[in-house]
């Protein structure tokens, strides 16, 4: 079976009529971030059931109150027990937000990066090789879909940055999607761990050596309880939580998906929302060099509470390119390729906390490649680009569509049968290979 055969044939094992698991068993729901990259997969061969991976997102978007807008990192749309934490651990049922929304929720959030995939599968649509009738869906879905994302981006300024800084915080490393990251050790640290009893299921599924340890479980439980305790009111939560984090990640993510919602709005005639978006974007613009490392020569995190700078190269930071800020991430990026075969790693291979196994403390992750690679590519470092896709190309025909990939061997690692992988290889490789 081909290569493009073989990732849409995943897709359609993991697809729940409407909404897609990243993998059954240890993912046995809909992520967020996961839903958008897989949306883009499915829009390659199905244009119908891509925009139904949206649909089934933001089903979960929570209106009124303090939180109107947010969209959950899960969506619990079935019961399923081989999975922690599941949805009665999280304590949203009833919560200011979600009455009459669609599904039962967690109740932190994951990188936005929805805008930039509904502008990149809009601009799909719009292709001559579309139907009529193809485009006329993109353009009904677009329509509905605008006031949803516009609000989702209104409740990361709104809620995550209550005072104008340009950056907003993240509040839980599950928040970043890149949840254990060696940069998010120091402010862990500050943070309590829980006393109270609960079961894992992940190790059930994967070697342990391959995901976090019972001390940043300890401690990620505690910020959930932490956050339902103060009822999921997100000035309560600024003013005491112990961990708060102005996450590179999330930062260059929202930018980008503000940029994209800005040039939806413009073609959608939103020109109100375009200006507000617009005020964001240039006030991120302004703020986000106070992240940039001279040490590593990339934009790093920051812990929002102390001021102090998480210094640890890891691959968000060159996502520099993708979000359009002016740091060149181009040559650092040149020194990374040469250190480590297989495409970017999570985290730098010279820095003292890389582990090449261990999720996002070292392993490659091919939607993340694309993200850079595309970035580069917009800001003219073709040559890089090109590199890191023919890299993760490698990667896919001698590994396959794990979830993460070991970057020294290409071995592949964590979950088998990925969506977001297969929906990766489908949209920027398999597309770039016909060419
Ligand atoms: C997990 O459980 O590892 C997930 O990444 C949380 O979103």
């Amino acid at each position: 079976m081909s290569l493009q055969d073989q990732a849409r044939a995943i897709l359609m094992v993991n697809d729940r009529g409407g909404y897609t698991l990243p993998t059954d068993g240890l993912y046995p729901f809909q992520w967020n971030w996961d839903a958008s990259v897989t949306a883009l997969g499915w829009m390659t061969f199905d244009q119908k059931r891509a925009w139904e991976e949206l649909r089934w997102l933001f089903k979960g978007q929570w209106r009124g109150g303090p939180n109107d807008g947010f969209v959950a990192q899960i969506n619990f749309h079935a019961e399923s027990d081989t999975y922690f934490p599941g949805p009665d651990e999280w304590g949203t049922d009833g919560a200011i937000g979600t009455q009459g929304i669609g599904t039962r929720t967690s109740s932190i959030s994951q990188p936005p990066l929805h805008a930039t995939m509904v502008r990149w599968m809009w601009m799909r649509a719009c292709k001559a090789s579309s139907s009529t009738d193809e485009q006329d869906l993109a353009k009904k879905e677009v329509m509905e879909l605008l006031p949803r994302l516009v609000a989702h981006h209104r409740w990361w300024y709104r809620a995550r940055d209550p005072k104008n800084t340009g950056l907003v915080v993240n509040i839980h490393p599950w928040e970043t999607g890149m949840d254990n990251s060696p940069a998010w050790d120091e402010p862990l640290r500050h943070v309590p761990e829980t006393t109270r009893p609960y079961a894992r299921r992940d190790l059930g599924h994967v070697d342990a050596s391959m995901r976090p340890p019972k001390s940043f479980y300890d401690r990620v439980v505690y910020l959930m309880d932490f956050n339902r305790a103060q009822g999921f009111d997100p000035e309560k939560i600024l003013r005491t939580c112990p961990y708060q984090v102005n996450d590179i990640g999330i930062i260059s993510i929202l930018q980008r998906g503000s940029v994209d919602l800005i040039a939806l709005c413009e073609e959608f005639g939103l020109v109100t929302e375009a200006r507000e978006m617009a005020q964001r974007v240039q006030l991120t613009r302004a703020s986000v060099n106070a992240l940039w490392s001279p040490v590593w020569h990339q934009y790093v995190s920051r812990n929002a509470i102390t001021g102090q700078l998480l210094d640890v190269p890891t691959s968000a930071g060159l996502l520099g390119a993708y979000a359009g800020f002016d740091g060149d991430v181009g040559s650092t990026i040149r020194h990374w390729l040469a250190e480590t075969p297989y495409g970017l790693p999570s985290t730098r291979s010279t820095y003292v906390g890389f582990e090449p196994l261990r999720y996002w403390r070292g392993p490659v992750w091919q939607h993340i490649n694309m993200l850079i690679s595309v970035g580069l590519q917009d800001q003219g470092h073709n040559i890089e680009a090109l590199e890191i896709r023919r890299r993760s190309e490698q990667l896919f025909s001698v590994a396959g569509f794990h979830e993460y990939y070991d970057p020294l061997s290409g071995k592949g690692l964590g979950g088998k049968t990925f969506s977001w992988t297969a929906a990766t290889y489908l949209h920027w490789i398999a597309d770039w290979k016909k060419k």
